[in-house]
């Protein structure tokens, strides 16, 4: 990778890590392969300091992590540390697999998920799986687990493919479409018709319907500059402030009428959808739990459950349209029913984009990872990003090549995009299911014109890293 250079004016600028050329080495994990490194002194990381450094991060967070990690090469102790401006507390991103390992297999009391703290909590509330921690969160994972894995999962793929069949057949050609629209409207229906069991799209009641449309609007607001000004705005609050508590407001509203509506109908115990599974569940007082409880739940599988997927399809196209001999390799793997292929495809687009860079965890007691002392109080954020770049893990980590998974069976510490440990996604089965199918229809049957663009360059987004233009590609003809 390029190294860091620095102006006569003292800034730093850090190259892209998304431009990196072909063939290249991150220079991260593997010391001796490193070229010259520029270390800056005091006064250039003073440039980037207090609020500008913290914004920067924000907005830049990959490029000055790989900067930073292949200067910390040097000690290559794989922990970097971070004060910044509004975070709730001090930072240790940790990329080393041994590290990483520790962390997730420690005990989760010392260990709790630091989503509590993220931009994502005003949004989902305090009563979801997703920022619950302890007793509470083991309950909530239990009773929500079976409607993602196994049978479930098998059961929801008439309806990925349904909603496939419809995206393609709404999809225009010959104009520049961004692959997260027509791959939201996609995961959105899937997610929908598991929570609420609707076999048909045309039986969604009008309530159903809103909620729907609220949700996406909410979406948006997340890709826009102002949804990056509504995250800072609400940066350090558990509760939505601003412009956020007036669209969630909204969103509210519609989620509520749905929750009304069903009870109304009282007909949850004899259908098997979530909403009746959280209609019917109990609190460990034996208590039935109350709507916003339930609110809470649902904004976290419908926002979980379709931002991170529509984004990772529209990554794979977007890395499909710069490298025109795998994508044609892709497209004879998808033609031929080889379904090694498209696994390995959904595994390399997770590991050189992944959707969810980072995943955090509170350290409420010391930690020493490999001799780096990090003091209680801290948030260990692993970079999942920088994991996924080790050279020493993934020969030349930019290039894009399905085929190193091939007969492979990845490790759970060196490539995680879903996390891992007690916290793991609980939608990963129905994430894996919904990428295979849409990757394989979409290859199967569309023709995309490449084009030579560099990358699109990565947007972070509440805690996601997303295509900036959303994965913007041309169809040529559609089958
Ligand atoms: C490509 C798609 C997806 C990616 C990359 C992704 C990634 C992640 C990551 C990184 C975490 C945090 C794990 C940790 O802290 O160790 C997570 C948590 C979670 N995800 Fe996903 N996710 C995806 C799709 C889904 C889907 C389809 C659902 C289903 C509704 C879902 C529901 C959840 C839930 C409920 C949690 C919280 C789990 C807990 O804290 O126990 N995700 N996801």
């Amino acid at each position: 990778m390029a190294a860091t250079t620095v102006s006569p004016h003292g800034i730093v600028r850090v190259p892209h890590w998304h431009l990196t050329p072909p063939g290249t080495a991150s220079g991260i994990g593997s010391v001796a392969d490193r070229g010259p490194v520029a270390v800056p002194d005091a006064r250039q990381r003073f440039a980037l300091g207090g609020l500008s450094r913290s914004l920067h991060f924000l907005r830049h967070q990959g490029d000055v992590l790989f900067a930073d990690a292949v200067r910390a090469g040097e000690r290559d102790d794989g922990v970097l540390r971070y004060a910044l401006r509004g975070a709730p507390r001090p930072i240790a991103v940790l990329y080393r697999p041994d590290h990483i390992k520790q962390l997730m297999t420690a005990d989760e009391a010392i260990t709790p998920s630091s989503t509590r703290l993220s931009p994502l909590a005003p949004i989902v509330g305090p009563d979801s799986v997703l920022t619950a921690v302890g007793e509470r969160h083991r309950q909530q994972r239990a009773l929500l687990l079976p409607r993602f894995h196994g049978k479930a999962v098998a059961a929801y793929q008439a309806s990925i493919e349904r909603a496939t069949e419809a995206g393609l057949r709404a999809w225009p050609t010959g104009t520049p479409v961004p692959l997260t629209g027509i791959a939201q409207q996609i995961t959105l229906e899937v997610i929908m018709s598991a929570i609420f069991g609707i076999a048909d799209p045309s039986e969604v009641t009008p309530a159903e319907k809103s909620m729907g449309a609220a949700i996406l609007r909410l979406m948006r607001l997340s890709s826009t500059p102002l949804g990056t000004m509504t995250q800072v705005i609400n940066m350090r609050s558990s509760r939505p402030l601003g412009l956020l508590k007036l669209t969630l407001a909204l969103v509210d509203r519609t989620i509520y009428r749905v929750l009304a509506e069903r009870r109304a109908a009282g007909d949850h115990d004899s259908r098997d959808d979530i909403m009746a599974l959280l209609l019917s569940a109990q609190t460990a007082d034996g208590e039935p739990l109350s709507d916003s409880e339930i609110r809470d739940e649902l904004m976290t599988l419908l926002l979980a459950g379709h931002e991170t997927t529509s984004n990772t399809v529209a990554w794979m196209f977007e890395r499909l349209t710069r490298n025109p001999a795998v994508y044609a390799q892709a497209r004879e793997a998808a033609r031929d029913g080889d379904d090694a292929y498209i696994e390995a495809l959904v595994n390399e687009t997770m590991r050189v984009r992944p959707v969810v860079p980072f995943v955090g965890r509170e350290l409420l007691a010391p930690f020493d990872f490999g001799g780096h002392r990090v003091p209680a109080g801290h948030t260990a954020l692993v970079s999942i990003l920088l994991l996924h770049h080790r050279d020493d893990l993934y020969a030349q980590p930019f290039d894009f090549r399905p085929e190193r998974f091939l007969g492979v069976r990845p490790n759970p510490h060196e490539l995680m995009p879903f996390g891992g440990g007690v916290r793991r996604c609980l939608g990963a089965p129905l994430a894996v299911a919904e990428l295979q199918t849409v990757a394989r229809e979409i290859l199967r049957r569309v023709q995309l014109r490449t084009h030579d663009r560099p990358g699109e360059t990565p947007r972070y987004s509440n805690v996601t890293m997303i295509p900036a233009r959303g994965g913007l590609v041309y169809a040529e003809s559609i089958d």
